[in-house]
């Protein structure tokens, strides 16, 4: 057994397949530059140690009792162990070192990156075989749905985990299928634009935006919104048939993407984006005035498109920049880069 190991995770960023994964639809997000390391050392007990470096603090649990979840960080942790030994999976002892570049609670996924990062430490750290990115991503969204009572759907752990240099993956969250898409940009930039706001109320709208999905399917008895048909959409109540109606219009547009990219045809993409955002504005209720001027901001500096990512309620915009324009001040320039992974010792 290795007496140290690194593992790191990336954040992500979504193209475009925005509140579509829980619902078993199609998203076509790529991993990034920024993301968290976790550094474990072997203790030969019980215990585990962990100290988040940006923030000077620590915790200290033993295996086995993990709970209460103290809450910001810390629940991750503990959730993390607890959800590995849960699913039959070997965790012995650590001091774990937490480094992150990735902005927390701005819609890049900080916290997918850091649940991913800590499973690839531990599970390296015990040397078990590598886990499939289905059963691993499932592991992780316990962790957001059961110690940190987020009910986030399994985007963010996939798209960290199966992130790959030059490539978007677009991933069907019905038939579990995920293709590297080639995002060949040339000359245009992606990048993304901080709204300022921190999302606040972002779990509880995002768990009721999730519970409305979940309230339309059991109005027009079908499993989940992937069954969903034009013509059903008025056999549903405000809002429902706007959340629905997002979820359809949105894996169309996952498809469109798609077929943009292999024409290489950026400034289709652009539109696809401004679309996207006008949906999850005005059908699924998830933009805030700071998000709004955000937008602006990027469309006003001459952007092809622009739109809120991740769960939205705050956090960053994304923007489509052609070749020649420079973006407003703050805009960071975003590139798919490669999936998590476990680091030289
Ligand atoms: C957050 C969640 C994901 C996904 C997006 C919205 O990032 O963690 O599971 O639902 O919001 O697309």
């Amino acid at each position: 057994m290795p007496e140290y190991v690194t593992a790191f995770a990336p954040g992500r960023v979504n193209l475009i397949g925005e509140h579509t994964d829980y619902n078993e639809g199609l998203a076509l997000p790529f991993a990034i530059d920024a993301g968290v390391e976790v550094r474990a050392g072997a203790t030969g007990d019980q215990r585990i140690t962990a100290f988040a470096v940006d923030l000077t603090e620590h915790d200290s649990f033993l295996l086995g009792e993990e709970a209460p979840s103290p809450g910001g960080w810390r629940g991750f942790v503990r959730g993390v162990s607890a959800e590995l030994v849960t699913a039959g999976l070997p965790v012995a002892g650590a001091s774990l070192e937490i480094r992150g570049s990735v902005p927390r609670g701005a819609g890049l996924s900080s916290s997918a990156a850091l649940e991913v990062a800590l499973c690839l430490a531990l599970l390296a750290l015990s040397d078990t075989d590598v886990v499939p990115p289905w059963p691993l991503a499932r592991i992780c969204s316990r962790v957001e749905n059961e110690w940190v009572g987020a009910q986030t759907g399994l985007l963010d752990q996939l798209a960290s985990l199966c992130g790959r240099e030059n490539a978007a993956l677009r991933i069907d969250f019905h038939s579990g299928v995920i293709t590297p898409v080639a995002l060949e940009l040339g000359e245009w930039r992606l990048v993304t634009l901080d709204s300022g706001a921190r999302h606040e109320n972002a779990q509880s709208g995002y768990n009721e935006r999730r519970s409305e999905c979940a309230q339309a399917c059991a109005a027009l008895g079908i499993a989940t919104l992937r069954e969903l048909e034009p013509a059903m959409l008025d056999a549903l109540e405000a809002p429902l048939d706007a959340r629905a109606r997002h979820v359809f219009e949105e894996n169309a547009r996952v498809e469109a993407a798609v077929e943009a990219l292999a024409r290489g045809d950026l400034a289709e993409l652009g539109v696809l984006l401004d679309r996207s955002h006008a949906s999850l504005r005005d059908l699924y209720a998830v933009s805030t005035p700071a998000v709004e001027a955000t937008v602006a901001l990027l469309l006003g500096a001459g952007a092809a498109g622009a739109r809120v990512i991740g769960g939205g309620f705050g956090g960053h915009v994304l923007g489509l920049l052609p070749p020649g324009v420079e973006g407003p001040p703050g805009a960071l320039e975003v590139r798919p880069g490669p999936g998590a992974r476990v680091l030289d010792g």
